[in-house]
């Protein structure tokens, strides 16, 4: 296996006003292609903040973050984004849809900004839908669907530019059982179909869909024994 992202050292301390917030306590962290990897721990541990760095969305305060063994820390604020625009697919607990968009155009949306053409732009995103099992809701807007299938948008959606690394911050949080294990399921066979994921989750049952899991506590982590 090749390693596709890895931390060093990594720190994170949050500036407000005067008083410092440490979130991440020097994380290393190494994550194979073809992983899949959970994340759990107590609120305020620093889950979301590691995946924020993990997927470049933020920077570390210190320590090194290689992309597929390259440091990207000093990247440019632009060229990072076309990175993760490229590589990466974010799942939220909120969904994060655009209310007033169809399922289909909020899938296109990523694919819209990548510069993809009308007619390709509506296949793939059709296609996407299909995956998901969503086929027949492309013209639903998000409120006219339910919890899950909001979820099954919004991987449809992360999948859109064919990323390697799908990360995922509490997807079922705000879902019933059932629709929950669907969408775990859902992950699970990305992840067997090649896809690297990260699963943050408070619940153990959807963590043990996961190949390893980390537990981080007042921002450090050590793999479960
Ligand atoms: N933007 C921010 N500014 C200041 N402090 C922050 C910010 N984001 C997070 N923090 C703090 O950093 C710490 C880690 O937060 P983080 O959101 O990573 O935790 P978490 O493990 O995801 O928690 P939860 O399970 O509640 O989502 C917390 O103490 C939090 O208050
Ligand atoms: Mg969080």
């Amino acid at each position: 296996m090749s390693t596709l992202v890895s931390l060093e050292g990594v720190t994170k301390v949050y500036r407000l006003g005067q008083v410092e917030v440490p979130a991440l306590r020097g994380v290393d962290l190494s994550l194979e292609a073809g992983d899949f990897l959970a994340l759990m721990g107590p609120s305020g541990s620093g889950k979301s903040t590691l995946l924020h760095i993990l997927g470049l969305l933020d920077r570390p305060t210190s320590g090194r973050v290689l992309w597929q063994g390259e440091d990207v820390s000093g990247l440019r604020p632009g060229r990072l984004a076309e990175l993760r625009g490229r590589a990466i697919g974010f799942v939220f607990q909120t969904f994060n849809l655009v209310p007033t968009l169809s399922a289909q155009h909020n899938v296109e949306l990523p694919l819209l900004f990548q510069g993809v053409r009308g007619k390709e732009r509506r296949r793939r995103a059709q296609e996407l839908l299909e995956q998901v099992g969503l086929g027949a809701r492309r013209r639903h807007r998000p409120a006219q669907l339910s919890g899950g299938e909001r979820q099954r948008v919004a991987i449809a959606r992360a999948l859109a530019a064919d990323p390697q690394l799908i990360l995922a911050d509490e997807p079922t949080g705000n879902l019933d059982s059932v629709s929950g294990s669907e969408i775990l399921e859902l992950l699970a066979g990305l992840n067997r179909g090649g896809k690297t994921v990260v699963l943050v989750t408070h619940d153990p049952e959807a963590a043990s869909t996961a190949r390893w899991v980390l537990r981080m506590r007042d921002g450090r982590v050590w793999e479960e024994g």
